[in-house]
């Protein structure tokens, strides 16, 4: 209702309600490079469209007289209450979009009291962006490097500025093919950017010849060599479960046999997700995914969502799918790019507060109720 108060007195939102349009005006205002890096996906972008189309076909039956007059988003994840099944998910080189980086969105996150996933890449130092948090929940996302030292070493880290959940994206071994930035020749890591944690890891810095300052590009390639690993298989996780001593979530399965193997291996839980459709072209929907996923280990992980989650109702969709809670990913981007930490609240709020009517118009009090039956997949 505030909007609409504030409305009586002619103050429209600086930024639309609809998410949606966030995109083309990220574009308008900040220019080709970096939305297209943010925008842009794998091959000629079929995944990253079918992650919306599997959303979309999907429709909520509503219920109607079932008292809905007192509404609780909270839910439990990880064993953590959190106060809206909802968190941002882990985006790195947050500076191409805003000078006020992770930092600004980690405050942001704070202030709405949803869990702040800081990637691996963050262009800021994950000490600095704890910093900025206080004591308000942060998870860690780690780019497994090839070098165990320096995994070792971002997991000490993390552990000592106060990240909880480890999130290890297992999708990213290498790059994919991403025509935006290819024909753009435009690629953050080559430009320093998100190399900030690597730059300012002592067991980065080790394995250089000459210090960082000193001949930055030979920094700049020991990141891209040390980056990622695509000689890692599932035994290597028991290296993870050794060096971190609370929940690891692997993120980036879609089959429900990896899901299994990774209840196997003792992992906390598993989030759902394609990359945003940046990785795999061609891959499956995540949201088609979901329901195999969450029926072959629901039982036994904690299952998250992401890739594609735009509305209040995608929220409520996934949830009816079989997830316990979602990630957003571009658009708390777009909000930063367009109005810093202000606007990535905006992105935030107004989740929530679509989610809340979504659910209350359709005959839900709480997160816990929606189930299956609150969907049917429209054919046409
Ligand atoms: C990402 N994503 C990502 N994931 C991750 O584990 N570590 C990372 O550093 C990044 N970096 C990143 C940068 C940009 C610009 C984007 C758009 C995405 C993927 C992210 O966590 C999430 O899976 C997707 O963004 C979810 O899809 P939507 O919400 O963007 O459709």
């Amino acid at each position: 209702y505030e909007i609409y108060l504030n409305g009586m007195s002619g103050a429209v939102p600086r930024l639309p309600t609809d998410l949606t349009r966030l995109e083309e005006l990220a574009e308008q205002r900040l220019g080709p490079g970096p939305v297209g890096y943010v925008a842009g996906s794998a091959g000629n972008g079929s995944t990253a469209r079918a992650n919306r189309a599997a959303l979309e076909r999907r429709r909520i039956v509503p219920r109607m007289l079932r008292d809905v007059h007192e509404r609780d988003l909270s839910v439990e994840v990880l064993g953590r209450a959190l106060p809206a099944p909802l968190a941002l998910a882990p985006v790195g080189v947050l500076s191409i979009m805003h000078p006020d980086a992770e930092p600004a969105a980690a405050r942001a996150a704070a202030a709405q009291g949803v869990p702040y996933i800081l990637s691996s890449a963050s262009s800021t130092p994950m000490e600095q962006v704890a910093e900025a948090m206080g004591d308000a929940e942060r998870w860690f996302q780690l780019y497994w490097p090839k070098d165990p030292e320096v995994a070792r070493s971002f997991l000490n880290r993390a552990k000592a500025a106060g990240f909880t959940v480890l999130v290890v994206t297992l999708d990213t071994p290498l790059l994919s093919w991403r025509p935006r930035d290819l024909d753009q020749a435009y690629l953050p890591f080559l430009r320093g950017v998100g190399t900030a944690n690597y730059f300012s890891d002592p067991a980065f810095q080790a394995g250089l010849a000459e210090p960082v300052h000193e001949d930055p590009n030979a920094a700049v390639m020991h990141f891209v060599g040390m980056f990622s690993d695509p000689a890692k298989s599932w035994p290597d996780l028991a290296f993870l479960r050794e060096n971190w001593d609370g929940p690891i979530v692997l993120k980036g399965v879609l089959h429900p046999d990896d899901a299994r193997r990774a209840a196997d291996a003792g992992m906390d839980g598993v989030i759902v997700s394609n990359h945003g459709g940046r990785q795999v072209a061609g891959s499956v929907a995540a949201a088609d995914a979901l329901p195999r996923v969450a029926e072959a280990v629901g039982d036994r992980l904690t299952v998250l969502f992401d890739s594609g989650v735009r509305t209040g109702d995608d929220i409520f969709k996934a949830l009816a799918l079989g997830a316990r809670a979602v990630l957003v990913g571009r658009p708390y981007v777009y909000g930063l790019g367009l109005d810093g930490r202000p606007g990535v609240e905006h992105v935030i709020r107004c989740l929530l507060a679509e989610l809340d009517l979504t659910l209350a118009l359709s005959g839900h009090a709480t997160p816990s109720t929606v189930g299956p039956d609150d969907l049917v997949e429209d054919r046409t």
